[in-house]
């Protein structure tokens, strides 16, 4: 599938969210190129919502941008829907995220939310999580730390060289994990001294995924 085509795909299925988005509602947005067109349809509700949380500094600054106000999650009573992309989700609707570096704030928001939309193009639903590397937040300290046990559990971190989270973190995108049980691979990854998050979302797992495909927009629910 070439660039173009996958484009429209995450467009058509960042459209398809907006039908979950009501009056006066707080809407959670995730990050990252799928749902930057999501966050560009919902400027056309602009003023029928009550605003936006965001996940991650640069989709609060899109939500601005577009006139969209953005709240701090602190504020604010409920977040009913979170909309956000994924690099990898499979039946259950778990997740591999975190490919833009924003997980960290992408699992508290999800965390926090009533319902989790997942939109993504069809190239990313799988059989098994594992082929994308899973990124790692870690307090910048524990770097050497969290990469020794990380290989003691059977990945190849590799340190994403010269990027800092929202959070003023490193990540580390490891390679080659056999996720068997996502759930307490998840776990057992933030367990570690020094890992602030990690990108696999299986203990919250999406609700509805919309995907892209050449035959349009399927809603799949966990199974
Ligand atoms: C960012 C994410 C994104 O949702 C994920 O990387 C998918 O990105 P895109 O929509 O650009 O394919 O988790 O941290």
């Amino acid at each position: 599938m070439d660039m173009n085509q996958s484009a429209k795909l995450k467009k058509q299925a960042a459209e398809a969210a907006l039908s979950y988005i009501k009056n006066d509602m707080v809407v959670g947005v995730g990050t990252g190129s799928t749902v930057n067109y999501f966050i560009d349809a919902l400027a056309s509700l602009r003023g029928r919502i009550d605003g936006a949380v965001s996940s991650s500094q640069a989709s609060a600054a899109k939500l601005k941008a577009l006139g969209i106000p953005v709240y701090e999650l602190n504020t604010v009573d409920e977040v009913s829907v979170y909309i956000d992309g994924a690099d990898e989700v499979n039946r259950a609707l778990q997740m591999i995220k975190g490919g833009g570096g924003a997980l960290t704030g992408e699992k508290i928001v999800a965390s926090v939310a009533k319902q989790f939309i997942c939109i993504a193009d069809q190239s990313k639903w799988v059989r098994l999580l594992g082929q994308f590397p899973v990124a790692v937040e870690v307090i910048p300290m524990a770097r050497g730390h969290v990469a020794r046990e990380i290989v003691k559990l059977g990945g190849d971190p590799i340190y994403r060289d010269g990027y800092m989270t929202d959070y003023g973190n490193i990540i580390l995108d490891v390679h080659h994990f056999k996720i068997i049980n996502p759930r307490e691979f998840e776990e057992r990854l933030n367990n570690i001294a020094g890992v602030v998050t990690n990108g696999i979302f299986a203990a919250r797992p999406a609700d509805v995924l919309l995907l892209g495909t050449e035959q349009g927009v399927e809603k799949i629910q966990a199974q």
